[in-house]
């Protein structure tokens, strides 16, 4: 079977769907790896890496694509490259199904069975191929950094002979996989972090984290997670005593970063243009939900802007930025994704629809969009 990667075209997207080491582990499942010339440059690898894995250079996506049984990539493939798919090839990459919604339509009317790895179910047997969790871990790493590189102040406290410099004060709105690994990251720095959630779950891992939860603990908050564990709406009176307690603190912050998201739908606006309008000239907001709309109003989509000396930045694909850790991340989960739907003893595909993993992440069939999220 003959398995190709892709060269990415949207505009900024510079990760790739095989490393070398992915690839070489393809081979070893029995499959013929095709990548197109150039797919890895974006993430600092050159086709001759892929050859040494002993992956074969294809000159364009037409001839990656043709008899490919197997298609892997970052982001939604174009019109001209569903058309060179073949009827009954599977495609694995990060299709976006809540924004994009032409794709599927075209995947299926191309016969493609398509797998959204954003849809992965988030269970412990899929932990190795979840690239919303791999993706958005270093994106939440490089907000800060990218924070704290604009801030022209130091992050931590400094006693010099000179005096003493206070630790710049960081709040982490929306403590998922990416609030996370941003508070480790600016206490890393030496940050006075503190951290806001509406997942009662998130108090205590911000707290071991040796930050400050703020929230309003009243019953609606003690609810607010879904069986899935993702966030809720929450209430018109909830969100207006959050707010008001967020405004306080925000007025005494140096960086704030958002990451606040609740699948399929826009993200929810938590730093109001009055409370920017508080905030310090110097103080810095990135706005890691910039790409479904934003949690500052303010936001531009993969813009950086200055307003009253608060620098807001909006860039819509973090991991992109950090290329080469999250392309050799992402594809090792889709490499644990085609182990799963390759047969090992005979290399041939082998795509269980009763997996709960397959289901969970597959949105056309035989030319049906069959997930339940998609359909009416
Ligand atoms: P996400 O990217 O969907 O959202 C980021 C964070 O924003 C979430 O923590 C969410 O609660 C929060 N948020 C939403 N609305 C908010 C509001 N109005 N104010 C403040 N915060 C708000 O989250 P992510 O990183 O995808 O994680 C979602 C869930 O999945 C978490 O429970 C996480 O622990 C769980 N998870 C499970 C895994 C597994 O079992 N394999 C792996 C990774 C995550």
């Amino acid at each position: 079977m003959k398995l190709a990667i892709l060269k990415e075209r949207r505009d900024g997207e510079t990760r790739v769907a095989a490393t070398p080491e992915t690839a070489k582990k393809l081979k070893g499942l029995g499959l013929e790896v095709a990548v197109e010339t150039g797919a890895g440059f974006g993430a600092r690898i050159a086709d001759a890496d892929y050859t040494a894995a002993g992956a074969t250079i294809a000159p364009d996506a037409a001839s990656a694509l043709k008899d490919a049984d197997i298609v892997l990539k970052v982001r939604s493939p174009s019109a001209e490259e569903i058309a060179g798919m073949k009827k009954g090839a599977v495609l694995a990459a990060l299709l976006a199904p809540y924004t994009d919604k032409d794709t599927p339509a075209n995947l299926a009317a191309q016969g493609v069975n398509a797998f959204a790895m954003e849809f992965i179910p988030r269970i412990s047997r899929a932990q190795a191929m979840d690239v919303l969790s791999s993706q958005a871990n270093l994106a939440g790493y490089k907000a800060v950094l990218d924070a704290a590189a604009t801030f022209g102040r130091a992050m931590p406290m400094m006693m010099t002979a000179a005096g003493t410099i206070a630790p710049a004060r960081v709040f982490i709105m929306g403590v998922g996989v990416a609030g996370l690994q941003a508070i480790a990251t600016a206490r890393r720095l030496g940050a006075i972090v503190s951290a806001t959630d509406v997942r009662p779950a998130t108090k205590e891992q911000v707290e071991s984290l040796g930050a400050t939860f703020v929230a309003v603990i009243d019953d609606e908050f003690k609810q607010a997670e879904t069986a899935a564990g993702y966030a809720k709406p929450m209430s018109a009176e909830y969100q207006a005593k959050q707010a008001a307690l967020v405004a306080e603190h925000i007025k005494k912050q140096d960086i704030v970063i958002t990451t606040a998201l609740i699948p399929g739908r826009k993200a929810p606006v938590l730093v109001s243009e009055e409370m920017v309008r508080t905030m310090k000239p110097g103080s810095v907001i990135v706005d890691l939900a910039a790409e479904q709309g934003g949690n500052c109003p303010l936001t531009c989509a993969d813009k950086v802007i200055e307003t009253n000396g608060v620098t807001i930045m909006g860039y819509t694909n973090l991991p992109a930025r950090l290329a080469v850790d999250t392309s050799s991340l992402y594809s090792r989960n889709l490499f644990n994704f085609v182990s799963l739907i390759v047969d090992k003893k005979t290399g041939a595909l082998n795509l269980n629809w009763d997996d709960e993993i397959v289901k969970g992440a597959g949105l056309t069939r035989d030319g049906e969009i069959v997930h339940p999220s998609l359909k009416g």
